[in-house]
């Protein structure tokens, strides 16, 4: 869908996480959520506390999993995801920090595989993800699934692209200080999301936007692979659909 500005679409899926969560808590259920960070999702979690605040949307029964964390940092860093995650959503709203689950950072190089294979079992063991954020890197990453990854691709250790570290260089005062590497879900875990939503706004984020709905489904554009699914939604500002 293509709203008229960043606000409105923001809205939007904020309003259908909270059904969501509503539903599945008329039904006595867990909300599994798949978190993503970035500018992107911003608006959306200044609306889920804001329905929180003024119209009592509860996550005390919510179990999140963000997609993806620098790998190495220190989860109180300024830059880590457990920060953004903490700042932009989670010290504000009532969910029970033993059901957040964000990829470690400190983890010593050895130990990152069987961490991983547990981040899936995890979400499996609880039915799998109901739902599924994500924002698009400029190099076509979902999460930090950069060119070259695999479409049935699983939570891993990867290398980041020169361009996705120059984008994040802001954040850390230079590109020498951003990680070369993350902890991310891969591309088949974000599949396995029985919803995805996949936000962009602006005009700077029109041609991987375009490449991502309509190009030619590759590897070299991970996002690309969201082409294969039914179950994926892209959600748009008019500048992001610019190039559609
Ligand atoms: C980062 C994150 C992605 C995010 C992307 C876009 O690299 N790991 O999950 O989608 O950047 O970021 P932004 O929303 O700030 O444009």
């Amino acid at each position: 869908s293509v709203y008229a500005n960043q606000k409105e679409a923001s809205l939007a899926v904020a309003a259908r996480i909270a059904k969501l969560i509503r539903g599945k808590q008329a039904a006595g259920q867990q909300t599994v959520l798949g978190l993503a960070t970035g500018v992107t999702p911003i608006g959306v979690y200044a609306e889920l506390i804001r329905l929180h605040k003024e119209e009592g949307l509860s996550f005390k029964d919510v179990v999140t999993f963000n997609l993806d964390e620098y790998y190495p940092m220190k989860p109180d860093a300024a830059q880590s995801y457990v920060t953004f995650m903490n700042e932009n959503l989670f010290d504000h709203i009532d969910i029970d920090k033993a059901l957040v689950h964000i990829p470690d950072g400190t983890l010593a190089q050895d130990d990152v595989a069987a961490f991983c294979l547990d981040y899936e079992r995890q979400i499996e063991e609880l039915g799998g993800l109901d739902l599924q954020l994500l924002g698009i890197g400029r190099t076509g990453h979902i999460g930090f699934n950069e060119p070259g990854s695999a479409p049935n691709s699983g939570t891993r250790l990867v290398t980041l692209d020169d361009l996705t570290r120059r984008d994040a260089s802001r954040d850390f005062g230079g590109k020498e200080n951003v990680p070369t590497k993350a902890i991310t879900m891969g591309v088949g875990t974000i599949f396995k999301a029985r919803e995805i939503i996949l936000m962009a706004w602006s005009a700077k984020k029109a041609p991987i936007v375009q490449k991502a709905v309509e190009g030619e489904i590759s590897g070299e554009v991970p996002a690309t692979f969201l082409q294969l699914s039914d179950s994926v939604e892209f959600v748009l500002d008019q500048g992001a659909a610019s190039d559609l």
